[in-house]
């Protein structure tokens, strides 16, 4: 996404996209393919979980999951053309179901119906208009409220931690925890320090750091995984410092305010 049209020029718009898939609904995955993030949807979604997927486009993702077992998955995207043409192309796949929607507006979703929630390129594509701000975070408070207390948004994104921390890590979303994962671009020609996708790489407080979590790293995409808070569960703050008794001081008051805002939250 990243590059191919100037900021503003209509990225998220309902008739650009009708257009391009009116032209190819052919399936095309932005970023990775199934094969590549699989051992990591494995790791945090289990198969008989009910998943919503964002801004599901033609790609083959859901069809993937489908076949090596996911059982119920709601994909949902902005353009009916699309979504007209997916519902017939998958008439024959009960685990797929299809649905045109907004997801800055998921109102036909109940507060905490899914289990989790697969983002590959929908929040990316938001941040690319420009109303951005208002537009991300329209869209993370549906996703947080469709999940269950103790659900997953998951983020595949071409951005850093520097460019979509602020926007996951706000007190308006109380996560429990964000991990991040980071796995080469298809074609990268870059040689990385052997890690496996499935391993958690620790964020810089101040994002900047790290082999892994630099801005100047153009040939990774990040996939971040935020667990919405569930106060009866013990979930720990994993991003923040461990070691001093600052840090530890500011963990709890960070678990007590997540827990205050939560009730709130579910108050309103
Ligand atoms: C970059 S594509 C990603 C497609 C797919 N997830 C993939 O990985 O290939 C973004 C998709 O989001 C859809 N979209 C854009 N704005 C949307 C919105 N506000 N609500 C729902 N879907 C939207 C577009 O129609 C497009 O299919």
């Amino acid at each position: 996404m990243a590059g191919a049209r100037n900021k503003g020029e209509g990225y998220f718009d309902e008739a650009y996209w009708n257009n391009r898939y009116a032209r190819d609904p052919a399936p095309f995955d932005w970023y990775q393919r199934y094969g590549e993030i699989s051992p990591l949807i494995k790791m945090y979604i289990k198969t008989t979980d009910r998943i919503l997927m964002v801004g599901c486009g033609s790609a083959l993702l859901s069809e993937e999951m489908a076949k090596d077992g996911y059982q119920r998955i709601m994909n949902v995207d902005i353009s009916d053309i699309l979504i007209k043409f997916l519902i017939d192309k998958y008439k024959h796949m009960p685990q797929l179901q299809y649905k045109t929607m907004d997801v800055r507006c998921m109102k036909e979703f109940k507060d905490g119906e899914f289990s989790s929630v697969l983002d590959k390129g929908m929040l990316d594509n938001l941040m690319c208009g420009s109303s951005a701000q208002a537009c991300a975070a329209s869209m993370l408070s549906e996703v947080h409220r469709v999940l269950k207390p103790g659900g997953i948004y998951m983020l595949v994104s071409y951005g850093d931690p520097r460019g979509r921390m602020a926007y996951l890590r706000t007190k308006y979303l109380p996560w429990a925890s964000i991990k991040l994962h980071a796995i080469p671009r298809p074609g990268s020609k870059r040689a990385y320090p052997p890690r496996k996708i499935t391993d958690v790489i620790e964020m810089q407080r101040d994002l900047s750091k790290g082999p892994w979590c630099n801005v100047e790293e153009p040939d990774l995409h990040y996939v971040y995984i935020c667990s919405k808070l569930d106060p009866k569960a013990k979930e720990k703050t994993p991003e923040l410092p461990k070691s001093s008794k600052l840090a530890i001081f500011k963990k709890s008051m960070l678990e007590a305010q997540n827990k205050i805002l939560y009730n709130k939250y579910n108050s309103e």
